[in-house]
């Protein structure tokens, strides 16, 4: 196991009619902001709950945030926030909402004159950021329990994530009925990218991880066991909530320490999304089995460690068995209406030199938990996919 730190402060306020609970979490001379995505909130009664709750405070509000949060709106969020004195951060939706408050936290900070896009290219560091209080209405990115974000801009076609403690929620309201307005195609995505997540963080290289490896094979299998449950029925609360509740410990940064990483799959998935407009989960459905395939090298010990454990498929040579893990992996995605591969887009064999190349731009020809993903690999996986 690698040495590690592990910090998350985030308050977590789960369950039925919890949305209330906002009076008491943010502070009382607080000037708030609320930020939502195209209007969800409004049609399922959601915003009519926050609002109950900010009685007696001071707020704005901003809507119209896209999924796949652009910089081009967060930088008029940014005009409106620093114009109205804003000292408190209320996003109200699904991840995209959420990352985009957390880059205009921490564009707040950043002097006049300088573009903030610097904080996603990594050129500035983020030292001090505005607090942030999410209520999260789609389980599927984590971001309600990290310090993650993912920013795309329109005028390059980019989607960059940067990572900071100072952008982590103070607190984050998950109530399972607010996911029951979900449209089928939201739940589905939101179970796969779960799903990656952890195998991100546990299907690398062996690393003496046993609990951790427990872990996350608790959180694939009940993932495996309640998808189809909310597919079936979304008011299910109990299934709603076990979903919920797994997304969050996908990618709050208990599974992974001490851990070897990839996103790999997540890397390759943004440029699907930011070339060809692909939700982030399908992307991740796409590139994740090629990904296996192709490395079954570097990740065979694990690959056939999760066939095992949560397939449950013990018998035939190595090869044998990590075909069969593909396999079910394939079915799993697809059972939920997700494509695994590009043909379903109409995306030819093109994108494979275009991904490669786009990588290679921004200096990305090494990648992986064993920095085996050259653009030859890169183009393998997607060749893999077609
Ligand atoms: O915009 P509104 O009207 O709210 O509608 C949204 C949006 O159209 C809708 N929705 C959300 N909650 C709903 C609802 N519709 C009905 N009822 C509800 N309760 O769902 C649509 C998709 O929302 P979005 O926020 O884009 O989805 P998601 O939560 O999957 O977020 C995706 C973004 O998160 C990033 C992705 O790259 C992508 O940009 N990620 C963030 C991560 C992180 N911060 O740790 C990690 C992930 O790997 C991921 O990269
Ligand atoms: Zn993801």
């Amino acid at each position: 196991m690698n040495n590690f730190d592990f910090y998350n402060p985030v308050n977590i306020v789960f369950g039925k009619q919890t949305i209330a609970k906002l009076a008491q979490l943010i502070p009382t001379n607080a000037k708030v902001m609320l930020l939502y995505g195209g209007g969800s909130i409004k049609h399922n009664g959601v915003y009519d709950q926050v609002i109950a709750a900010l009685k007696g405070f001071s707020y704005v509000e901003f809507g119209g945030i896209e999924p796949n949060p652009r910089y081009e709106t967060m930088m008029k969020a940014l005009e409106l926030a620093k114009k109205e004195n804003v000292t408190f951060l209320l996003p109200v939706g699904g991840g995209s909402v959420i990352d985009g408050t957390k880059f205009l936290a921490a564009a707040m900070f950043v002097p006049e004159g300088t573009d903030p896009w610097g904080i996603l290219q990594g050129t500035i560091p983020v030292t001090k950021a505005l607090p942030i209080g999410t209520v999260l209405t789609l389980p599927a990115t984590g971001t309600e329990m990290n310090g993650n974000s993912v920013v795309s801009r329109n005028s390059t076609n980019e989607k960059l994530a940067f990572g900071s403690q100072f952008v982590m929620p103070q607190f984050s309201i998950l109530d399972p009925v607010t996911c029951f307005s979900l449209p089928d195609k939201q739940i589905a995505n939101g179970i796969v990218d779960a799903y990656i997540h952890v195998m991100e963080q546990y299907l690398t290289i062996p690393n003496n991880t046993p609990l951790q490896d427990r872990w996350a094979e608790s959180i694939l299998t009940t993932l495996v066991e309640v998808a189809p449950q909310i597919m079936k029925h979304k008011n299910n609360y109990d299934a709603m909530a076990t979903f919920m509740w797994s997304a969050t410990m996908a990618l709050n940064g208990i599974i992974s320490r001490g851990c070897i990483e990839d996103w790999s799959t997540h890397i390759i998935g943004h440029e699907l999304t930011a070339l060809y407009g692909i939700d982030h989960g399908r992307t991740l459905a796409i590139v994740l089995p090629g990904n296996m395939n192709i490395r079954r090298k570097v990740k065979g010990d694990k690959i056939i460690q999760y066939g095992e454990r949560v397939w449950n498929i013990t018998q035939g040579t190595d090869d044998e068995k990590i075909n069969k893990t593909i396999e079910k992996t394939v079915e799993f995605f697809e059972s939920l209406g997700v494509p695994t591969t590009l043909a379903p887009y109409n995306i030819g064999a093109d994108v494979c030199k275009t991904v490669s190349q786009r990588l290679t731009s921004r200096g990305l020809t090494k990648f992986g938990e064993a920095g085996d993903i050259t653009p030859e690999v890169v183009e393998a996986i997607l060749k893999d996919r077609l």
